[in-house]
């Protein structure tokens, strides 16, 4: 939720028009984040922007030109029009160079304020604009700083809990100054004792006019990263980050970015610093200082000692520009879906081991070795996520009850936490999210680390918070998923627990033949989505004749309950039409009364133990003159509908377990089609984000 970016060059000259570019690009990486409104701010044409000879940068005297900020609803394109609008009506000149500058960028998805230009990023200090601040989270104690800098003489222009941040920036710099006399504080302390009084989550960019050529970055609970990108140097041997020292030897000149995610770094550098909670991180002269709070608690959460200078060493992105990329696809979402034979295959890469025979006959999850006695003595497997994470989580619930023989309870993130639902030492809770930041999984996994469980993470985002809080984990490794709707990370996901389930059940004779066939059916899986992936064009066809529709119902029961909740919230989401997915078990217990000839009901019906109740299900709805599309396996077309016909879609038959990473296809494809014809915006639904890093 909320994007921020900030690109700071020092010693490299920069014309206006490519910073703006860089700041825009970065923007339009971060979009899927939030897309309601946006906002910049460089520097104006006079400030002082000193020649390398004069390198470092002026002191922390106010500068007479205040920073431009340009804020704008709707998405990043809209924001880009009005700038280069802005632009030419004053005169800006785009070719204008500096050797120093530092641009902050925003991309929001409202939480505070609906969304418009005065609610939008960077958020400023007042007039003149001498402290901006560019925030993703939720500041939560904001109502009681507002009333304290109220009473301060400050007053507020917009509705946002972020406004608090800048005016507080800047009655601490006053304050010190007051005292101080004629030792000027850094941008630094103002910072730190501004995070002082902060509670929520947050990560923060600051800019200021004291402080030109200077930003500073600081988190706690909402991802951000930095970028180093030092023209002289190889980027894959970069040296430790620590104190100021770094950066500045040599003198080299060099490109910062800082960025909520990669997605808007790995373009320039693939060299990275994951900023940690608790620190402030100072970009200065080109060079780059950290400080770290021992207690990164709230105000009223324990005590503060004083920040200490830390030493970090960069990493290094495993990730490629295309993988950011749209390719041939029109839509991310589109090209989500269709790279899931190779999402699988990264997903499985080096973890099944193969036997004599050629052929894979068992399971290594690395991140899992030294807890797999653990978990298998555990009293229950407790699986908790969100949406798509969780529907994944459902799906591969089956498999884990069949081979660990342990019992495994289902748990919405949320819920539990509201619940405060008993979670015990001996439970092992299991913590499934594709970006890895989703507070309400984050909430659930600080509540069960309270309660002494074992935590288990599944995620897809390399550093993440649930990654770095879990005791231990499997990452997915299905590539950067940027359509806001879920699609590769959901069958990935299901693949990773079907194979925990193989790793933590026991290698025993009696289902020896059982693994060896879901193990040989992980290594098919990747050519079977290939071939359910043909079924495109019919989808397409079937979305055309359900574009009018005010609602679709998906029945699924077993393996593919799971299924249809996964298909109906892509429907629901994107395509804009209510859909609900129902346990087929439960439809004579309410759902029943909705059919009628006019409903479109989708009944999955591939083969598996559940098969003959989908049969009388399907027999059911039809006697009740029921509008009824069926998914079933190739080869059960003629035979599924004996009494009658209806519109029928065959999907290559695979092990039970693994039956719902096929099944969904064809209804991500029906998803995306629907949405296309209808006209909405596939990657960026109404209202949504991706990354849901507030509650
Ligand atoms: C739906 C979707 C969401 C997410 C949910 C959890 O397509 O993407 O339902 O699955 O917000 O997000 P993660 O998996 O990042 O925790």
């Amino acid at each position: 939720m909320c994007g921020i970016f900030a690109y700071l060059n020092y010693g490299v000259n920069r014309e206006r028009r490519y910073i703006l570019q860089v700041l825009f690009n970065g923007l339009r990486r971060l979009e899927y984040r939030g897309y309601d409104s946006a906002g910049i701010c460089i520097d104006d044409s006079s400030s002082p922007s000193p020649s390398p000879s004069l390198l470092p940068s002026p002191s922390s005297s106010v500068n007479g030109c205040p920073p431009l900020v340009f804020r704008q609803e709707g998405n990043i394109e809209s924001l880009v029009k009005s700038v280069y609008e802005e632009v030419a009506e004053t005169e800006l000149n785009l070719e204008e160079s500096f050797s120093i500058h530092a641009g902050i960028a925003h991309t929001r998805w409202a939480t505070h304020g609906e969304p418009a230009p005065r609610n939008s990023h960077p958020q400023t200090s007042g007039a003149g604009n001498e402290f901006l601040v560019v925030h993703n989270g939720v500041i939560t104690n904001y109502e009681v700083l507002k009333e304290t800098l109220i009473r301060h003489g400050f007053t507020f222009e917009s509705e946002t809990d972020t406004e608090v941040i800048p005016k507080l920036a800047k009655f601490v710099f006053d304050k010190a100054n007051e005292e101080e006399g004629d030792q000027p504080v850094t941008f630094s302390q103002v910072v730190v004792e501004v995070m002082r009084h902060l509670e929520g989550a947050y990560a923060l960019i600051f800019k200021s006019q004291h402080y030109p050529n200077e930003l500073i970055a600081c988190k706690r609970g909402s991802p951000l990263l930095l970028g180093v990108k030092e023209l002289n140097e190889d980027l894959n041997n970069g040296p430790a980050l620590h104190d100021d020292k770094f950066l500045s030897k040599n003198g080299h000149p060099k490109e910062l970015f800082l960025s909520s995610d990669a997605n808007a770094i790995v373009e320039h550098t693939k060299k990275v610093l994951m900023i940690e909670d608790g620190e402030v991180v100072h970009l200065k002269d080109g060079a780059v200082s950290i400080l770290k709070f021992d207690n990164a608690k709230g105000r009223n959460g324990g005590t503060y000692a004083r920040p200490a200078s830390v030493q970090r060493a960069l990493s290094i992105l495993e990730m490629e520009v295309e993988q950011i990329n749209k390719g041939n696809y029109e839509h991310y979402m589109q090209k989500e879906i269709h790279e899931q034979p190779e999402s699988l295959t990264t997903t499985m890469r080096g973890r099944l081991i193969r036997g004599g025979s050629c052929k894979a006959k068992s399971v290594l999850l690395g991140g899992l070795k030294d807890h797999l006695k653990t978990i298998r003595r555990s009293r229950r497997i407790v699986f908790i996520g969100c949406g798509t994470s969780y529907n994944a989580a459902l799906a591969a619930r089956p498999i884990l009850e069949e081979l660990s023989d342990l019992p495994v309870t289902m748990e919405i993130a949320s819920d539990l936490v509201d619940r405060q639902a008993p979670i015990y030492r001996e439970d092992t809770a299991v913590f499934v999210s594709q970006s890895g930041e989703t507070a309400d999984t984050l909430q659930a996994l600080e509540y069960a680390s309270e309660n002494g469980a074992l935590c288990v993470g599944i995620t897809n985002t390399v550093g993440s918070a649930i990654a770095r809080k879990t005791h231990c984990g499997v990452h997915i490794n299905a590539g950067a998923e940027i359509g806001v709707a879920s699609t590769k990370a959901y069958t990935s996901q299901i693949v990773v627990m079907a194979m925990l389930a193989l790793a933590i059940g026991g290698d025993t004779i009696s289902t020896q033949a059982r693994r060896e066939a879901i193990i040989d059916g992980l290594c098919d899986l990747p050519n079977k989505v290939r071939e359910v992936l043909k079924l495109d064009q019919e989808m397409k066809v079937l979305a055309k004749q359900l574009i009018a529709e005010q609602s679709l119902l998906v029945f699924g029961r077993g393996y593919n309950y799971a299924t249809a909740l996964e298909g109906a919230l892509k429907v629901k989401e994107v395509a804009l039409m209510h859909s609900e997915g129902i346990l087929a078990g439960e439809m004579k217990h309410g759902p029943l009364a909705l059919v009628d000839e006019n409903l479109p009901i989708l009944v999955i019906a591939t083969r598996d133990a559940c098969f003959s109740k989908q049969q009388s299900v399907i027999q059911q709805l039809h006697a009740r003159k029921g509008r009824l599309i069926v998914m079933c396996s190739k080869g059960d077309a003629a035979s599924i509908f004996p009494g009658g016909s209806c519109r029928v879609i065959e999907v290559p038959q695979v092990e039970d377990c693994l039956q719902p990473v096929i099944n969904i296809v064809p209804l991500q494809l029906l998803a995306y089609h629907l949405t296309v014809l209808r006209g909405y915006n596939v990657d960026q639904p109404r209202n949504l984000a991706k990354s849901v890093t507030t509650q």
